[in-house]
């Protein structure tokens, strides 16, 4: 009994999502899937035995509420929302301009709510979102389930944009992981709160502020939660109290810097390096290659020059990086316009330092 129409083509991709549909619908566990964020953990977020398999597997803390996925709105309908239960007006242009993709809504958990009560960790909310992925979307319309669906990464570590990231990460802890290629957006979406006033940003992602004020002009403004939050503060998004996006090496990110090349330079002659730490360097519009600015950087990598490129790249290059073994992984910084915001706020929770060029 599905909503959708299903648009896969392929024979061995319908057998694999046979078989994970499956896994959803009627099992305890989880199954990693792509969608154009990154990839997802997903069980199903009926089943409380599902939705525990979930924290168990990546290790997350149990107060940190999960991402509802359906497939469309006659689903979400039918299945999560009492009857006569209509979504508030306040999503309606968000929706419309943003469904499917990368945003995020919250929603007040009803009374006779068939969640599991560890998907919202005892928030009186729920997150909810439609992915575009065309494999998520055909993975909630064949199991017919809505999919509770973290990032598929082991806490703290880099979310995962590749198959092979997650694999890296849950291997021997998960049964299947649907392999989609690369996630086209690689940041995770935006979770927007628009049951206070004003509408709350809780986590910039894949669509931007800037596109979410143009989108709705109702709206006096959106305002953004505030990036950290201490381990007993009652928060928000609690999210944001977490160690996130971690690569193992340290990393440095370089903000307002002038002249990129010296920064980087004075950075690596001071004593906080060590004389044989080995260092990669992740660049992208405006710093010199790693040649002309010391050859101490041993590895460096484009992350791209505009920001969808640098999202898309952001966390593969940590992660390749991070393997190869290096000490420390010096970036470039972003303007944090558009997608800046969501790379900076990804960037400023994986980094140990940030260094100011202090150039206005
Ligand atoms: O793009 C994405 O959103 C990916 C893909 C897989 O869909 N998912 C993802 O999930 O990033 P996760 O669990 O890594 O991040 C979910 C974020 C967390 O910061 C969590 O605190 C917040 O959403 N969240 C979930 N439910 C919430 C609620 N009821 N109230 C406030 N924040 C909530
Ligand atoms: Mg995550």
């Amino acid at each position: 009994g599905s909503d959708d129409d299903l648009s896969i083509s392929d024979k061995e991709t319908e057998q694999n999502l046979k078989i994970a549909a499956d896994v959803i619908k009627n099992s305890d566990d989880v199954v990693a899937f792509p969608t154009e964020t990154v990839y997802g953990l997903g069980g199903s977020a009926l089943n409380d035995a599902s939705v525990k398999s979930i924290y168990r597997a990546k290790n997350r803390p149990a107060d940190n509420p999960l991402i509802v996925h359906i497939s469309s709105i006659s689903q979400f309908y039918r299945i999560l929302l009492p009857k006569g239960y209509k979504i508030p007006s306040i999503y309606e242009s968000i929706i419309s301009k943003f469904w499917p993709g990368p945003l995020t809504i919250l929603l007040p958990v009803g009374e006779d709510s068939p969640l599991s009560k560890f998907v919202t960790a005892e928030q009186p909310t729920f997150a909810v979102r439609m992915p575009k992925h065309p494999i998520a979307r055909a993975l909630i319309a064949l199991s017919d389930t809505p999919i509770a669906a973290p990032s598929a990464n082991a806490s703290t570590r880099p979310s995962p944009t590749l198959a092979s990231h997650v694999y890296h990460d849950l291997e021997g802890k998960i049964p299947y992981v649907l392999d989609g290629g690369a996630c086209d957006v690689g940041v995770e979406s935006t979770v927007v709160d628009g049951l206070v006033n004003p509408p709350m940003l809780l986590r910039p992602g894949g669509v931007s502020v800037e596109e979410i004020r143009n989108a709705d002009t109702q709206w006096e403004d959106v305002i953004l939660a505030k990036k950290t939050a201490g381990k007993t503060e009652a928060v928000k998004t609690p999210g944001m109290k977490y160690r996130h996006y971690s690569p193992t090496a340290r990393v440095i990110v370089f903000i307002n810097c002038e002249d990129g090349s010296k920064t980087v330079n004075e950075f690596l002659e001071s004593k906080k390096i060590p004389e044989n730490a080995r260092i990669a360097l992740l660049r992208s519009k405006y710093f010199e290659p790693a040649s002309s600015i010391s050859n101490k950087i041993e590895i460096e990598r484009l992350l791209g020059s505009t920001g969808s490129e640098i999202s898309r790249n952001l966390f593969k290059y940590l992660r390749e990086v991070d393997e190869m073994g290096v000490d420390f992984i010096l970036v470039e910084g972003v303007d944090e316009s558009n997608e800046g915001l969501a790379i900076m706020n990804r960037l400023s929770k994986a980094a140990l330092e940030v260094v100011n060029g202090s150039f206005k």
